[in-house]
């Protein structure tokens, strides 16, 4: 297998698949402007473009080179939060509204594949939910209801998942999942909005929004996009400072897989209900064998820095379950972004002008999320009624308390003990060529980082979105912030918000 660094070997997909876009030339305007190019803001910018309105998309890197390209892409509607805990959290009716929306963003992208002719690898299939242990059938027949109620009635108590050599004892079905290839759809929605006039400007970094009655984007180059409304798809929010980073919590999250053995594990999605959970699914890899993907071991950014041993986890817990795996191939790990009450925040933009609008809180369904945000914010800025935006609206209220807010936001606040402890390495001569450590240095922290040929990068290792010392993540090489995940390369360049600038450089050394 892979060396025991932690280090990612590399993902089953590959962003070659998007042709890279031009770079913005000239200022613009359009009838509304979407920054980030994933699966949300794609989503958007096609369902906009066929109904005739002009779109301009901007992303930073390529089309789908964020959290897209490190999903293992579950189409469903079996969220993270069971269905009993959904309906003691947001009401019995605007639950039924989740499990229906969930269920039409799969019919959707089923059915644009087949209008726009997207070849993405997309089945539908049953997916089953099980408990970690043979001992919870109450948790079951409970979930069971409240699917029921919610409007899933296809849903069903099976003995076991039709998997040999593991007994998963009594399980949930649930029909009509489905899974793809979302880089592959994003290429074909790529295609669409450029065939309807839409432009697409990768390389494209955005560092002030503004709403109003005319919106302005403003990119660090200093082109300006003027539109009547702007959609906000980066993942975490980079048009609110505070607002909602405290309604959500970034994790990381782990993935491997490994090569079975054709046909020997049925086609299906699979899922307990630890908590962090595993998601299982299998990817075709040539004519002999399928992948087996398996995911889960999440933790916190920037609170963990122990890769390995949640890969090596991972190993053991597919291993035990599924022993036909050969030979791990892949291993990979990504941010989600948990909203506290288990559902995406899609709408507008709380505290900002009518015309500015966001999508965030994936909650590790940020397929469906997505396309969920493109029907209802498409509906939004038409000025049409749906009945999914109290539902998703990101100012609402909870209707039950969930401990996750208050727990979340203590555990944002102790971060900032950061400011007073010692650094993780008392000098930088400590840290070896390819690796980072945070040192302090007076009153304050730096994010030191030797490259391979031994240069010593610093930058602040203050976090420029509300100044967390951020923390190093020895297997992507990037510097991670423990408060509201935001991400940064390791020469300090942002690569995932809410922070919209880079780490503050430090003179360069050679020690
Ligand atoms: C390992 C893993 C497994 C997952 N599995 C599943 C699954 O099975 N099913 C599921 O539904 N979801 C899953 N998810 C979640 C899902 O992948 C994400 O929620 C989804 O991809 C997010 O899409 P997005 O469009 O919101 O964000 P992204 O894909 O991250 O796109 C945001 C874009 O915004 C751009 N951007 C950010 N800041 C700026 C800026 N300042 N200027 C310009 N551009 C900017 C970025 O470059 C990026 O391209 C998984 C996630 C991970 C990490
Ligand atoms: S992400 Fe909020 S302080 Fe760093």
């Amino acid at each position: 297998m892979q060396n025991d660094s932690g280090k990612t070997i590399s993902t089953w997909m590959t962003t070659a698949q998007v042709p890279d876009q031009p770079v913005l030339s000239a200022n613009t305007h359009a009838d509304v402007c979407i920054v980030g190019a994933g699966i949300a803001g794609m989503s958007t910018a096609y369902m906009l473009s066929r109904e005739g309105k002009s779109v301009v998309v901007l992303d930073d890197g390529p089309i789908g080179g964020g959290q897209t390209s490190r999903t293992t892409a579950h189409l469903s509607n079996v969220l993270s939060y069971g269905y009993s805990e959904l309906e003691d959290i947001h009401g019995q009716e605007h639950t039924r509204l989740i499990a229906a929306s969930h269920a039409t963003a799969i019919d959707t992208i089923e059915a644009i594949a087949a209008r726009e002719n997207i070849d993405c690898d997309l089945v539908r299939l049953d997916g089953y939910l099980f408990p970690p242990d043979l001992q919870s059938l109450d948790e079951m027949n409970q979930e069971l209801e409240a699917a029921h109620r919610a409007g899933l009635t296809e849903v069903e108590l099976v003995n076991q998942a039709p998997l040999s050599g593991f007994d998963t004892g009594k399980c949930l079905r649930f029909p009509n999942q489905g899974q793809f290839d979302p880089l592959k759809y994003l290429a074909g929605l790529a295609e669409a909005i450029q065939r309807r006039g839409g432009k697409i400007y990768t390389g494209t970094h955005v560092e002030k929004i503004k709403g109003g009655l005319t919106a302005c984007v403003e990119t660090s180059n200093g082109q300006v996009v003027t539109a009547d409304a702007v959609v906000v798809a980066t993942n975490s929010p980079i048009s609110n400072l505070a607002t909602m980073h405290f309604k959500q919590a970034a994790y990381i999250t782990f993935v491997i897989a490994g090569k079975v053995p054709r046909g020997s594990i049925p086609n299906a999605l699979y899922w307990d209900t630890l908590d962090p959970y595993h998601y299982v699914r299998l990817q075709s890899l040539d004519e002999q064998y399928d992948l087996l993907i398996v995911g889960g071991e999440d933790h916190k950014t920037g609170q963990a820095d122990d890769a390995g041993a949640r890969y090596a986890r991972l190993q053991v817990w597919t291993q035990e379950r599924f022993p036909m795996v050969e030979e791990i191939l892949f291993r990979w790990s990504g941010q989600v972004i948990n909203a506290d009450d288990g559902i995406a925040y899609i709408g507008k933009n709380p505290f900002d002008e009518e015309n500015v609008y966001i999508v965030t809180g994936d909650s590790g369904l940020g397929m469906t999320h997505g396309a969920i945000a493109g029907i209802l914010l498409t509906d939004m800025i038409l000025g049409r009624k749906n009945t999914w935006a109290e539902v998703y609206d990101p100012s609402r209220t909870r209707i039950g308390a969930t401990g996750d807010f208050i727990s979340e936001n203590l555990n944002v606040a102790t971060q900032y003990l950061d400011w007073v402890t010692p650094g993780k390495v008392d000098s930088v001569e400590k840290i070896s060529p390819g690796t980072g450590a945070v040192v302090r240095r007076g009153l304050t922290k730096i994010a030191a980082y030797r490259d391979e040929n031994g240069i010593l990068h610093e930058h602040s290792a203050v976090c420029t979105h509300l100044n967390c010392i951020v923390a190093w993540n020895s297997s992507e090489d990037t510097w991670d912030c423990p408060c509201h995940g935001s991400r940064f390369d390791s020469q300090g360049k942002v690569i995932n918000g809410p922070a919209i600038h880079g780490l503050a450089p430090v003179e360069e050394k050679i020690k």
